[in-house]
């Protein structure tokens, strides 16, 4: 299986290193969100509302399931909540190497907003649930992950160098 696949937690890089981790390595790039939102015809925090969180986790297990079988030679940025459901643990690693991109909580502050453009933070004090949020999903991410990458203090060029490393030695692609 030749499919490298960010999980992390929202603000962690997974989309821009993911895109530039694929031109490098001449790779196609999918994010599940886009995806989702393209099939669904709908932005993500549009079906959130409309539907709300466990329908849209649905979508992901569902999107997750045809992917093992249509995704190949592809760099996949993976929706930070994809990785705790069991189940999507399970697929995620038979679709290929996954690496985890780790990030302090101050280091997610900086990079993410609550702009309405992640339903998952939308609401009162930011910090308090991306701590919450971070805290909860750590193991799920662990479990999943067959190589953790910090990106704190790494410009996206550096982490894709230490991914391309780190996936040369331990899988030879
Ligand atoms: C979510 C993360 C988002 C998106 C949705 C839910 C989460 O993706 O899937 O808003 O639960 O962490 P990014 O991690 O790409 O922001």
């Amino acid at each position: 299986m030749d499919n490298l696949i960010l999980i992390g937690f929202m603000g962690a890089g997974k989309t821009t290193v993911g895109k530039l981790l694929a031109q490098e390595k001449g790779l196609h790039f999918v994010d599940t969100d886009d995806r989702i939102a393209a099939e669904q015809k709908q932005s993500i925090p549009d079906i959130f509302s409309e539907y709300g969180e466990p329908y849209f986790r649905d979508l992901e297990t569902d999107l997750l399931r045809r992917m093992q079988e249509d995704t190949r030679h592809s760099v996949i940025s993976v929706g930070g909540g994809m990785p705790v459901r069991e189940e999507n643990q399970r697929l995620l690693r038979a679709l290929g190497c996954v690496i985890y991109l780790t990030a302090e909580k101050e280091t997610i502050l900086g990079r993410v907003k609550s702009d309405g453009s992640r339903p998952m933070l939308n609401g009162e004090d930011l910090e308090q649930r991306v701590e919450r949020l971070m805290r909860e999903r750590e193991n799920s991410y662990r479990r999943t992950a067959h190589l953790c990458i910090r990106t704190d203090g790494r410009n996206i060029y550096q982490v894709a160098q230490i991914i391309r490393q780190e996936t040369r030695r331990i899988r030879g692609i």
